[in-house]
């Protein structure tokens, strides 16, 4: 496969730091330091399925296609003010589609998740342009009193459209149970029938744990790759990793021994946004020209699960 065209979309309201020292007991350079992130963009008027239909309409027209090219539709979502129809599907009617539609949830790892469906897709034959979007709004899922939850996040939509190619692929996908290190509980509703404790409450992260795996997990992934690839770590034109936290992107850099120039980072202005991340900043690349055909990037995520996506993608747009 190959990515023909990308897109991206980010919510209007720009909240910098400075904005929580108003109501928690936080500071600028604490969330610096410990972070890199020095403003996020948050969803306040703006629906999630908005933004991801502006990217997904920014990636078709890259793509010089319509919507009614697009004969498979993958969202990468972990929540959204919908459970039932899916993001996708919302998706697919607001951008004027008319294919078959489906979400996938493998948290922030997921926008690699579905560009590998959309590769085995294409592979198969059962479709020729695939739409992959990943859009997030993490805002909605932390304690806005818990400052050392709400100031990691922000939200966005990042898309782009797969189509058939013969650039080098390779991916590396890994999920390993461990729910108690991080974990958001949606309650159901209530039945006569159910006497169980029913947990819920925003999301939970034991950072110190989540920062340990990321690190050790993204790097064997890294490796593992360029190992089967058969490449050097400096043969990757970026390392274009999710957007945790600037101090993990520096951790892998260093442990591969590049300098930071291979790891563009948008961490600073977006906050995490979940599995949007990656295709924000992949847009972000393609659309300043810092892309050119025959540039490997190395694609690398972890999440909730824990899941970890990992790929090297020849660009041959
Ligand atoms: N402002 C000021 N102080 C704070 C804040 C804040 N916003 N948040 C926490 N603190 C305090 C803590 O209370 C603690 O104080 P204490 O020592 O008096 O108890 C102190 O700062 C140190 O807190 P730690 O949690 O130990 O800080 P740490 O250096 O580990 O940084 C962080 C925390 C930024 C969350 C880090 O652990 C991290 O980035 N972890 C990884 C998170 C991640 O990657 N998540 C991604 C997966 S989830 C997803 O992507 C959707």
């Amino acid at each position: 496969m190959r990515i023909v065209g990308t897109g991206r979309a980010h919510p209007a309201k720009i909240v910098p730091n400075s904005e929580f020292e108003k109501f928690l007991d936080t500071n600028d350079e604490w969330i610096r330091e410990r972070t890199g992130i020095t403003e996020r963009r948050v969803i306040s008027s703006e629906q999630l399925e908005e933004l991801a239909a502006e990217a997904s309409v920014k990636a078709i027209e890259d793509a010089g296609l319509t919507a009614k090219d697009i004969d498979y539709i993958i969202c990468s979502n972990v929540v959204n003010e919908y459970i039932t129809p899916s993001l996708s599907c919302l998706i697919q009617g607001a951008i004027g589609a008319s294919c078959a539609a489906v979400d996938v949830n493998a948290a922030c790892s997921g926008f690699i998740y579905a560009l590998d469906m959309a590769d085995d897709r294409i592979k198969s034959g059962k479709a020729k342009n695939v739409l992959v979007v990943a859009a997030e709004e993490p805002t909605r899922m932390v304690d806005w009193s818990d400052r050392s939850m709400c100031v990691l996040f922000g939200d966005g939509a990042g898309a782009v459209v797969v189509a058939e190619g013969d650039g080098e692929y390779h991916s590396r996908l890994t999920t390993t149970c461990k729910v108690d290190c991080l974990h958001y509980v949606r309650r159901l509703e209530p039945t006569p029938h159910i006497t169980k404790d029913e947990p819920s409450g925003p999301m939970y992260m034991n950072g110190k744990e989540v920062f340990k795996t990321a690190v050790l997990s993204s790097s064997r992934d890294i490796k593992q790759l360029l190992d089967e690839s058969g490449l050097k770590p400096s043969d990757i034109k970026y390392y274009v990793l999710h957007q945790a936290n600037l101090r993990i992107v520096e951790a892998i850099a260093n442990w591969l021994k590049l300098d930071m120039s291979h790891f563009p980072c948008n961490v600073n202005y977006c906050g995490n946004t979940s599995s949007a991340s990656v295709p924000l900043l992949l847009d972000e690349l393609a659309r300043s020209g810092k892309l050119k055909r025959g540039d490997k990037i190395l694609m690398s995520a972890f999440g909730a699960g824990f899941t970890t996506g990992a790929c090297i993608v020849e660009w041959v747009k």
